[in-house]
């Protein structure tokens, strides 16, 4: 009997009262900005509602680019600060830090035997971030990046991905492992749906609305860092990059003014149409003043509530802590049925 004819019944016996379970990670490599605020923490936050929640400070992906270790200690226990102050609930949903759980790299190991090294080299965050690299030098972990973070997902039969636009790609190959592995082996992996908000799942760069928002590439003023003071935040607003014209309106000729009635759309809750029919007639100096105070009205409760978090260290070490021993308890079932659909010998 061949290997794929020989399915088998589910890994986890279906469980009815399971509500569906989200998995998401945000890498630790330096400053958190309104992008990843609005492209992911922010639906983190709502999707506990409506799923079991795993989230997770991905430091092995951050590691693919070089870091100064006493940095990534400490982005790494800030991002865990940064999920929490937001509205990240430890009690109802899993909050850790990839490495404390060895089952992620384990898992890549294996996934790695069924990816294809045409599939890694079409994803464009490679192509983006080895553009101007030499080939002898680009580091396999950046390469196979895309694996670990399958790896992540699958871990944790996640049905659903809350991410920014720019890593669907990633979980589109995520979704063609697994499905490559259940078929090759026999079901072990549920295939994950990416779930991309429409309001805020693709925030531009201030000063060049054709670049996405991001903490790596540009100026400072570029990007809203979710830490930036209020006076920061107001100068960065206003100093941002608009389209010829004067009217508030938004359109494809228009992608600067479309990227800021999308961030103040989404800060405040409000369809873009009723926010343009509010500034008819007026300029963008009293648009982008109001959009400064809109961006400062939602960071500041949650820099207030790092502060706290950052007064007691206890509590995020503990977070952690629990943390790690939920999700180990998780992706550790998920990783001996995979050792057992492939052969590997499970230890005496
Ligand atoms: P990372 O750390 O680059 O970004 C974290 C999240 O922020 C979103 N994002 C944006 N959303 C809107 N506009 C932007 N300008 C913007 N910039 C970033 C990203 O889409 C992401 O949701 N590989 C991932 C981390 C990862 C992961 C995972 C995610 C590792 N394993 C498993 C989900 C599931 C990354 O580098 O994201």
């Amino acid at each position: 009997m061949s290997e794929a004819a020989d399915k088998q019944p589910e890994a986890e016996a279906p469980r009815p009262e399971r509500r569906p379970r989200v998995f998401s990670g945000i890498q630790p490599s330096g400053t958190l900005h309104l992008g990843n605020y609005l492209g992911a923490v922010r639906n983190w936050v709502d999707m506990q509602e409506t799923h079991d929640c795993v989230y997770c400070a991905v430091d092995l992906h951050a590691i693919t680019v070089r870091q100064v270790r006493a940095e990534l200690r400490r982005n790494t226990i800030d991002l865990v600060n940064l999920f929490l102050a937001s509205g990240v609930d430890p009690e109802r949903s899993i909050v850790f830090v990839q490495s404390h759980v060895p089952a992620h790299a384990e898992l890549m190991w294996i996934l790695n035997t069924i990816t294809y090294m045409g599939e890694l080299r079409r994803m464009t965050q490679y192509k983006d971030k080895t553009a101007e690299a030499e080939g002898e030098s680009i580091a396999v972990g950046l390469f196979d990046y895309p694996v670990l973070m399958a790896a992540d997902i699958l871990l944790y039969r996640a049905d659903a991905v809350p991410v920014g636009e720019d890593q669907k790609q990633h979980v589109e190959l995520t979704r063609d492992v697994a499905e490559r592995f259940n078929n090759a082996f026999g079901k072990a992996f549920v295939v994950p749906e990416p779930i991309i908000r429409a309001g805020g799942a693709r925030v531009m760069s201030l000063d060049d609305p054709t670049k996405k928002m991001s903490k790596s590439a540009g100026s400072e003023n570029s990007y809203v860092a979710v830490m930036d003071p209020p006076d920061v935040i107001r100068r960065k607003i206003k100093r941002a990059v608009t389209d010829s014209g004067a009217e508030v309106r938004g359109g494809p000729d228009k992608p600067a003014l479309t990227n800021l009635l999308d961030i103040y759309g989404a800060l405040a809750g409000e369809p873009v149409a009723d926010i343009e029919r509010r500034y008819e007639g007026k300029g963008y100096a009293d648009f982008k003043a109001d959009l400064g105070e809109v961006v400062v009205a939602a960071l500041t409760p949650i820099q207030a509530r790092i502060k706290e978090l950052e007064a007691d260290k206890a509590y995020t070490v503990d977070v952690l802590k629990t943390g790690a021993d939920r999700a180990e308890a998780i992706a550790s079932r998920t990783l001996a049925k995979v050792r057992e659909r492939v052969g590997l010998v499970p230890r005496p």
